[in-house]
């Protein structure tokens, strides 16, 4: 049996009352069509899936391009039916077509995958599937034929409810599973009877029914998946559940989170076992972090991997960067993108890094920027050293050796290299090269005038 899916994402999202198209906002740190080609790609081939765009089709397509799916443009949008007559041509081939909408992102692959099996062993014409959740409100109704019978006989849209039929709580989820054959024979029929005078996709299962055909329901083990966003508030929840949701997945595993209602964890970040996350983390991109950790409150990781036994103190913001085994960073550490903190190494309060390699054991515990130096292990920064990495047009690099020892305050103007064990004294301004095993001094020299403070000093008077 050949499968298709088609993902409704063409629509504006007015209720949004936002310049971006409904199904590029994101929840969970993806857009809500990512989510749903995620969860698509997990029952078809990327060849056969067919987002439907139309609203800034083209902001919508390059969105998701990496993902090799297929598109199919619905210029003008006349509602959920129409789309679907728009992809005619490219679902006419195959048996039978999934229907997903773009603006329900929670959707597990294992529901899609529960519906078609159904849909395929009721050998229905149409199969919708359905849930109960607290706030029926603003959904379709499902009508059915009777208590116990899977099938229905009719999609009700919330405007279009008669009193009785508004206590209905099981809801239309907007995902449906159809035999292609029937579809097609009956889709160019839908009529804009309704207050939106738009073209329902909702109407085919009343359709089909009159056309003899079977069309039943399925509902989902979990209401909270088949929620559909059409407000920034609406969409906020759904972002809350899945966060909620990654929090409970990871104490699962072995991860504690101190109030896990206060931490933003990504859909796609991984975090060992016993590893301790504190209130306010965030870790969000493709983050992986390690076993025994500690990352403490208001810390920000993103796209980086941490190691197993790191520290991260708080406040410190970490992107597209390694921090190797047992490292300690922060407090207040920024360290940006293409840094790589070594084993053990310690990166102190107030240190920035960029481009940096930081050897093993080494350390820069204090005020103290690093921007494209490769240092080896077992080297001591001091605090408030500076590599001067930039003339005003073009970066340069500064190497530093092992067990190099660079005195507090000094500035390193690049390119320049340090040689293995080469000191460097306090307050230098170093602009030649240094040899291993070198003391290398560049600052002007002390001078002690005897007595001038107390008898020629601006303050002597006041010292009397
Ligand atoms: C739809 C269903 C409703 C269901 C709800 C579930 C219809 C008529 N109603 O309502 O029964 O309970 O979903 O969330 O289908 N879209 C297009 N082209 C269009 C119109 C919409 O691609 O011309 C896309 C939208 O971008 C969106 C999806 O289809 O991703 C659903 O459209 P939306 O307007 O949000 O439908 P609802 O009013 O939520
Ligand atoms: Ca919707």
């Amino acid at each position: 049996m050949s499968l298709a899916i088609a993902i409704m994402a063409a629509g504006k999202g007015t209720r949004l009352k936002s310049k971006r198209p409904k199904v590029l906002h994101e929840i969970g740190g993806k857009s809500l069509l990512e989510h749903v080609i995620a969860a698509a790609a997990q029952i078809v081939l990327p060849k056969d899936i067919y987002v439907i765009v139309g609203h800034e089709a083209e902001r919508v397509k390059a969105s998701v391009a990496a993902n090799e799916v297929q598109f199919v443009l619905q210029t003008e949008q006349r509602g959920t039916g129409h789309a679907i007559q728009c992809a005619r041509e490219q679902i006419k081939g195959y048996d039978s077509l999934i229907v997903l909408s773009g603006d329900a992102p929670l959707i597990r692959p294992e529901t899609i995958a529960r519906m078609r099996d159904f849909h395929i062993e009721q050998q229905a014409a149409m199969t919708v599937l359905t849930a109960c959740p607290q706030e029926p409100q603003g959904y379709g109704r499902i009508l059915r034929r009777s208590a116990n019978s899977p099938e229905i006989t009719a999609i009700i849209e919330q405007k279009a409810l008669t009193p009785d039929q508004l206590k209905i709580p099981e809801i239309n989820s907007g995902i449906y599973a159809f035999a292609t054959a029937p579809l097609l024979a009956s889709l160019d029929s839908l009529q804009p009877n309704n207050s939106q005078g738009e073209l329902y996709l909702t109407d085919m299962a009343g359709q089909l029914v009159a056309a003899g055909q079977r069309v039943v329901a399925i509902q989902s083990t979990n209401s909270t998946e088949v929620l559909g966003a059409n407000t920034i508030a609406e969409m906020m929840q759904l972002d809350a559940a899945m966060r909620a949701d990654a929090t409970r997945k990871l104490m699962a595993s072995g991860v504690t989170i101190f109030r896990p209602e206060t931490v933003t964890i990504d859909a796609g970040v991984t975090v060992g076992a016993d590893t301790i996350i504190e209130p306010f983390v965030q870790l969000l991109g493709q983050s992986k972090i390690g076993t025994d950790c500690r990352i403490r409150s208001y810390s920000v990781i993103e796209n980086s991997t941490v190691a197993d036994g790191v520290l991260v103190r708080q406040g410190c913001i970490i992107g597209d960067s390694i921090i190797d085994t047992g490292a300690m960073i922060g407090p207040y550490a920024h360290i940006r993108p293409g840094s790589e903190i070594g084993e053990g190494a310690h990166v102190g309060n107030f240190v920035e890094t960029k481009k940096v390699k930081l050897g093993k054991g080494s350390k820069a515990n204090h005020l103290t920027y690093l921007g494209d130096a490769d240092i080896g292990p077992g080297t001591n920064i001091g605090a408030g050293t500076i590599t001067c990495n930039y003339d005003g047009v073009d970066k340069h690099k500064t190497i530093i050796g092992n067990g190099v020892f660079v005195g507090s305050d000094s500035t390193l103007v690049a390119p320049i290299s340090i040689g293995d064990g080469a000191f460097i004294g306090a307050g230098s301004c170093i602009t030649e090269d240094v040899p291993a095993d070198a003391l290398a001094l560049g600052r002007g020299r002390q001078v002690i005038k005897a007595d001038w403070a107390k008898t020629k000093g601006p303050h002597c008077k006041v010292r009397t």
